[in-house]
């Protein structure tokens, strides 16, 4: 059976990922950092049919993707699929030169460092699989092209960044597909009620990546299942 696991799938994109790989017939572990909100997710995706695992990963904390990658081991001998997705905002309207080192640190740490760690931590089990994927959930604030627009400057600076670290897991890893994904503006806890997208269609380019794609189709930046510039 085809193994998937997606990170920060408690809630928002991540949990709809979850949700629609499961109902493809994949064994999903249901990443969380939070054990009461991981499991109560995992028996939602359950209630659809299918047996999802909830596993405990905070992807911000080394300690706790080693132990993530050691309790996946008892249970599965390999990974198909990875998606990074979780992620953290903690600058909204602030100014680049006015956001503090200790906010860029923890949202480093979280949606660029957490996607490198978690990938270094499972490379041997997605290196078992027969098509290994690995999908980092970025955004197009993250893109260079067009300049910035001046909106959550630390956040887009870790999500360019993570656009880097897809690049060099992609020439590193010639056997794996490695891409980033901007889902778009979607309708979710950080999205806000405003955004333009629903889960589904925030979900859809990272599930396509999962199933459909080739998988020669590595080192690129996508969205709406087309690539798009850096
Ligand atoms: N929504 C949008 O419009 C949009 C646009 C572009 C890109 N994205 C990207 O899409 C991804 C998902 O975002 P979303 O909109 O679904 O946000 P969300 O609803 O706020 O969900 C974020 C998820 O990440 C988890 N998370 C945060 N820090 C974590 C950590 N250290 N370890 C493990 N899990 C952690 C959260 O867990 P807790 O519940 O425990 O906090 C939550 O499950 C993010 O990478 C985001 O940057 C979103």
């Amino acid at each position: 059976m085809k193994t998937a696991l997606v990170t920060g799938a408690n809630k928002g994109i991540g949990h709809e990922v979850a949700r629609q790989l499961m109902a493809k017939g994949f064994h999903v572990f249901v990443g969380a950092r939070n054990r009461g909100a991981g499991r109560v997710a995992a028996d939602a995706i359950a209630k659809n049919g299918g047996k999802p695992t909830f596993l405990e990963i905070d992807v911000a904390d080394n300690a706790s993707v080693t132990a993530a990658a050691r309790e996946f081991s008892k249970i599965a001998d390999h990974l198909d699929f990875l998606v990074n997705n979780a992620g953290i905002v903690v600058d909204g309207d602030s100014v680049v030169l006015e956001i503090s080192d200790e906010l860029l640190r923890k949202t480093l740490e979280t949606n660029t460092l957490g996607a490198l760690r978690v990938t270094r931590a499972f490379a041997l089990l997605l290196a078992k699989s027969k098509k290994p994927r690995v999908i980092n959930v970025s955004s197009g604030g993250g893109q260079l092209t067009g300049g910035a627009d001046r909106c959550a400057p630390g956040y887009c600076i870790s999500k360019t960044a993570l656009n880097g670290v897809t690049s060099q897991l992609a020439a590193a890893l010639p056997k794996f597909a490695v891409n980033s994904v901007c889902p778009g503006w979607v309708q979710t806890d950080m999205g806000g009620k405003n955004a333009t997208r629903s889960v589904g269609q925030g979900a859809d380019t990272i599930v396509w990546l999962a199933t459909d794609a080739p998988q020669k189709l590595t080192g690129k930046f996508l969205r709406d299942r087309k690539e798009i510039p850096w």
